[in-house]
Parts: structure tokens; sequence; C-alpha cells
């Protein structure tokens, strides 16, 4: 029987019990679908890094390196360690160690749920640059702690890392309904994003294909509220992929319901699969974390290692318990009802 190899990664807060519903959803798919997922469970996290002092061991990267694929509950416990010690220490050195330059970010409504926006048929694909960027870690501060203070962040853009997400966002298109939205502020940022838009215009001869259009980021954001059928591949930088998803969450009505996959196209290394929320802090007691973002997730892994045809009966099942209301409302079910509804409509 094939067999793929998966590390889950639950980590923090409510990324325990979305990890946990996603991995019952994919046990089950792959019983009925004739193939087996073995997991090996780490419990690197803000407690391990309390209890040992680093998020993961020196040879964390290696040992994940051997996976078919990684799946990732969420990183981060504020309280108790601070974000830049946390994500800096798990979930940023994976995307980066293993060249997952594409994190690509679904945005629709499912059936049943009841998003803020007037438009329901909107149907967007969020490509966002994963290694580089606004979150190039390049930078460093002086002086702390007195009035002389000075802190730098450097965004680094390449052209190798700008070419092959704007490449990955026209192959993409090409497979979807051809339309291409190339996000940057090229207005006010004069070296990066003048350079991210020059590259867009060069690939854009080598697409005829593909209807492109560039956009300012502050207008984007608006577009994704006012007029979101209007887009189809949005391609953005790090910092700004990430906002613009978190919206993108919003509109498809809420954290629960975006799923995200951090892909090496290259196939050089595991990709990982992940909600695009975070832990939660807030609710994470409470039982109510939806796991659609999670599971949907896990369907996304499942396409990437070839087995499709298990994937969409993973979405479909999704899409019959939201159309039959439930894990609609953030809130309302329990995380364990909700993974129930979905089991019981595989
Ligand atoms: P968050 O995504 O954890 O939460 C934002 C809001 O959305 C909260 O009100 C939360 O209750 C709600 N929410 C999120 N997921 C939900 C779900 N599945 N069901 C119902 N409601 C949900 O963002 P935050 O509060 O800014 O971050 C909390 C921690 O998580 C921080 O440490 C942050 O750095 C980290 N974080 C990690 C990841 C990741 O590991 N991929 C992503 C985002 C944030
Ligand atoms: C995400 C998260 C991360 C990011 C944080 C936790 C570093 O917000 O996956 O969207 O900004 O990439
Ligand atoms: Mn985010």
């Amino acid at each position: 029987m094939k067999t793929h190899s998966i590390a889950l990664l639950p980590g923090d807060g409510i990324g325990r019990p979305v990890t946990e519903a996603a991995w019952a959803v994919l046990q089950a798919t792959a019983k009925a679908s004739g193939f087996a997922l073995e997991g090996t469970t780490f419990p690197w996290s803000c407690d391990f890094y309390r209890q040992t002092g680093v998020m993961m061991p020196t040879d964390g990267i290696e040992t994940l390196r051997r996976f078919d694929a990684i799946l990732l509950g969420a990183v981060g416990w504020p309280a108790e360690v601070p974000d830049s010690v946390s994500l800096h220490g798990l979930l940023l050195p994976i995307r980066k160690a293993f060249t997952q330059y594409a994190n690509i970010r679904p945005h629709r409504l499912l059936p049943g749920v009841p998003g803020p926006l007037k438009s329901d048929t909107f149907d967007i694909l969020c490509i966002r640059e994963n290694t580089e960027g606004e979150y190039s870690g390049a930078g460093g501060r002086v002086h702390q702690g007195t009035a002389d203070e000075v802190a730098i962040e450097t965004c680094i853009f390449t052209r190798k890392g700008v070419e092959r997400i704007l490449r990955f966002g026209f192959e993409q298109a090409r497979v979807r309904r051809g339309k291409l939205a190339s996000v940057t502020k090229s207005n006010a940022q004069k070296h990066t994003m003048v350079f991210w838009d020059e590259i867009t215009r060069e690939l854009a001869a080598e697409y005829p294909d593909i209807e492109v259009t560039s956009y300012h980021i502050d207008a984007m954001a608006a577009r994704m509220i006012m007029a979101p059928e209007t887009l189809d591949v949005v391609v953005a930088s790090n910092l700004f992929g990430d906002i613009l998803t978190d919206l993108g969450a919003a509109i498809q009505g809420g954290l629960g319901f975006a799923a995200s996959a951090n892909i090496n196209p290259d196939r050089t290394a595991p990709s990982m699969f992940e909600p695009v929320h975070g832990s939660a802090p807030d609710i994470a007691h409470l039982g109510i974390a939806n796991p659609i973002a999670a599971i949907w997730s896990g369907a996304m892994m499942l396409d990437h290692l070839g087995e499709r045809d298990a994937a969409a009966r993973v979405l479909a099942a999704i899409e019959a318990t939201t159309k039959d209301g439930i894990g609609t409302i953030p809130g309302k079910d329990k995380t364990e009802a909700t993974t129930r509804a979905v089991l019981e409509r595989l």
C-alpha cells in the first residue's frame, strides 16, 4: 500500500485541536481511498520552548526534511514567549529552509456560510511570496534603550525570488480563469516595488493568454471588499500577502475557513500545510475553534501528494457539512461536533 509519511506539528493553542481534527479526517479518507498516512508528532511549541529553551531542536530542520509533507496547526503563545522568538524559531525557518516559496491561500465562500459581503460568488486564489521580501529578517537595532535608538528592517527582493513567485501565479492563472492581479505599492516604494512591477510586465509578455493587472495594495484591499468577484489569482509579496489573506479570510466568513499551503514547487524539500489562522489564545480553552481551515489545508496536502480523488472527497465532505449549517458561524459549534459532521459526510 502506498504510504505517505507526515510530520505533525500541532504547535500552540487551537493549533492542537484543529490539527487533531484534520488528522482524523485525513486518516479516514486514506483508509477509504486505499493509501496510508503515517504520522509522527513533534511537540515543538511555546511549551517546548519553556522546557528546553528552543522552539525546535538544532537538527529540527534535518528531521523534518525526511518527511513527505508537514501538517502544522499554529505557533505562538505571546503571553509566555514573544512572537519574535517563537515564530522565528519554528514556522518561518521551515518556510525558508525548505524553499516553500509559494504560499497558496484560497478564498471563497463555502456553501451555507454567511459571508459579510453582498457578493457571494468570488473565488480568489492568493499567492503570497513566502521566503523573502519584508520577512527577510535583515536588519538590526543599535543604541537600544537610549534616546538615539535606531531600528532597521530591510526588505530584500531578488530577481530570482520575484520572478519565480510571479511565474507560479501566471501558471495558476492559466489553469483557472486566466486573470492575474499583481499587488505592489510602487507609487511609494520606488525600489523594490517598481522592480516587482517591471518583472510583472516582462513575464506578461511570455503569457499573452493571461489578463494581467497591477494594483496598489491599498486599492486591492478595497477591491477585495467592493468587487471580489472581479479577482482570480492575486500575487503579492510576503507582508502584503499576509495582510490580504486575513482580509480574504474575513470575506469568506472568518479565519476558521481560510486554508493555506506552503509549497516548494520544485519538490526539493517537503511542503507544509496549515490554516491561515494563529493559535487564537482568546478561545483556546473553549473547544470552539473551527477545524474547517485545518481540514481544508489537509485536503491541499493530499492534492500535493498526488491523492487528488481523496482531496476532492475531503473538500466535498467539508462543503456538505457547511451546507447543512454546521461549522458555519464562528463560536456556535464545538470543534468536535464539526469534525464529527465532516467524518460522517465522508
Ligand atoms: P489568530 O488568527 O490566532 O486569531 C485572530 C482572531 O480570529 C481571534 O479572535 C481568534 O479567536 C479568531 N480565530 C482564529 N482562528 C479561528 C478558528 N479556527 N475558529 C474560530 N475563531 C478563530 O491571530 P492572533 O490573535 O493575531 O495571533 C495569536 C497567536 O498566533 C500569535 O502568537 C500569533 O503570532 C500567532 N499566529 C500564528 C500563525 C501560524 O502559526 N501560522 C498565524 C497567525 C498568527
Ligand atoms: C501567517 C502568519 C505568520 C505570517 C506569522 C505568524 C509570522 O500570520 O501564516 O499568515 O505572517 O506569515
Ligand atoms: Mn497571517
